[in-house]
């Protein structure tokens, strides 16, 4: 049975019965598990920077040649493809005196001059250049090349460990969900725009990525209407979720053998939760949402780089028109919707309402969300 069958006849039963998956009791969480700053550097360590995270898509870098830059938790780096295909991760930091080497966001070349006294790397980090070594002395080319972070690309996405020289098995880390976001086929998308919001702290901000309960009350004018409020169906993979959502055509499955339904993936709406930071949420019918989160300085913020897709690149007006609507809906359920409710939360985390938050049953994945890290931080 296709993955899609699966979840839609899930998705279905709830629907018919008014139910959801529930986890087998509800989660007291302390609050201090958002506020307390002590603990949050140490989970921030353990979680961000000494295991692997999502930075980017590969067809962010579809060719040879290609390259992008970005700011991640105070780490800048520069991601290239080398001719060979591979993805590599660099600290965009110079080996001479430490100016930053590539200031463009996204291009393609195979080769960078730092602007402050021009040694120039490949694409491979190596250092091919020194500006007037006759006069600098002689520079270890070998020893020289830029910091490199161990960078691993699977299933379309690309996870590098923040900490130089700390490896990981990017096989081990997914494991069977692997296959999971194989079968998004994420290479055979197209990026439409790329957008960064501002956000309140981590755990808030994951926790509203992570359950439906929430969808009827903020979201009843942008994905509400189209999905059935408080109806999860919910697998987990290690650290990893996969959260599917009926959306509200699913009533037109009813009374039709499983096996003549042309197209379940159409009545479910299926989000894969990439622990720790990472949400891809596929829409059937050519469009797509993709959230890296990262938690700021402090437990109090976050930046979210959202990227919107399509399947097709846009030709016709209609097609643009399309996508372009989708990006301006999920700008407002993200940003306007989601992202102003939970700085609500933030505000109020130490108003002293509350000394835990109590997740229900409905809400399995908030509950996998901080199991996990707890898992982490325990390794
Ligand atoms: S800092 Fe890059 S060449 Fe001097
Ligand atoms: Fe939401």
């Amino acid at each position: 049975m296709s993955d899609a069958l699966e979840l839609a006849k899930r998705a279905l039963q709830h629907f018919n019965e008014g139910s959801t998956d529930r986890a087998p009791s509800q989660m007291r969480i302390p609050l201090s598990a958002y506020t307390d700053e002590s603990r949050f550097q140490a989970e921030r360590d353990a979680v961000f920077f000494d295991s692997p995270i999502a930075v980017a898509l590969s067809l962010e870098l579809p060719d040879p040649g290609d390259f992008q830059t970005q700011t991640i938790m105070g780490v800048p780096l520069l991601l290239t493809r080398d001719r060979d295909g591979t993805a590599h991760c660099f600290i965009n930091v110079c080996r001479h005196r430490g100016a930053k080497v590539c200031l463009q966001e996204k291009g393609h070349q195979a080769r960078f001059s730092c602007p402050y006294h021009a040694w120039t790397y490949n694409n491979r980090g190596e250092l091919v250049g020194v500006y007037g070594e006759e006069s600098f002395g002689e520079v270890d080319r070998a020893t020289m090349g830029l910091t490199e972070l161990a960078c691993e690309e699977r299933a379309g996405v690309i996870f590098v460990c923040l900490t130089p020289g700390k490896a990981f098995d990017i096989d081990a880390w997914l494991g069977e969900f692997a296959d999971k976001l194989a079968d998004q086929q994420l290479t055979n998308w197209h990026l439409y725009t790329e957008r960064y919001l501002q956000g309140s702290g981590w755990k808030a901000t994951m926790d509203g990525y992570l359950e439906v309960y929430h969808h009827d009350s903020v979201h009843g004018k942008t994905v509400g209407p189209h999905t059935v409020g408080n109806l999860l169906v919910h697998d987990t993979w290690g650290a990893h979720q996969r959260m599917a959502f009926a959306r509200k055509n699913i009533e037109e499955l009813n009374g039709v053998p499983p096996e003549s339904w042309a197209q379940p993936e159409s009545h479910i709406r299926v989000v894969h939760s990439v622990f720790p930071n990472l949400s891809i949420s596929a829409i059937l019918g050519g469009e797509g949402l993709v959230g890296f989160i990262y938690p700021g300085e402090t437990s109090t913020t976050t930046l979210t780089r959202q990227l919107i897709l399509s399947a097709e690149i846009p030709t016709t007006e209609d097609e643009q028109t399309a996508v372009e609507t989708f990006s301006q809906m999920t700008l407002q359920a993200v940003r306007d919707e989601d992202y102003a409710l939970v700085a609500t939360v933030q505000d109020a985390l130490r108003s002293g309402a509350n000394d835990s938050f109590l997740i229900g049953r409905n809400e399995p994945a908030v509950q996998h969300y901080h199991r996990a890290i707890a898992n982490v931080v325990g390794n």
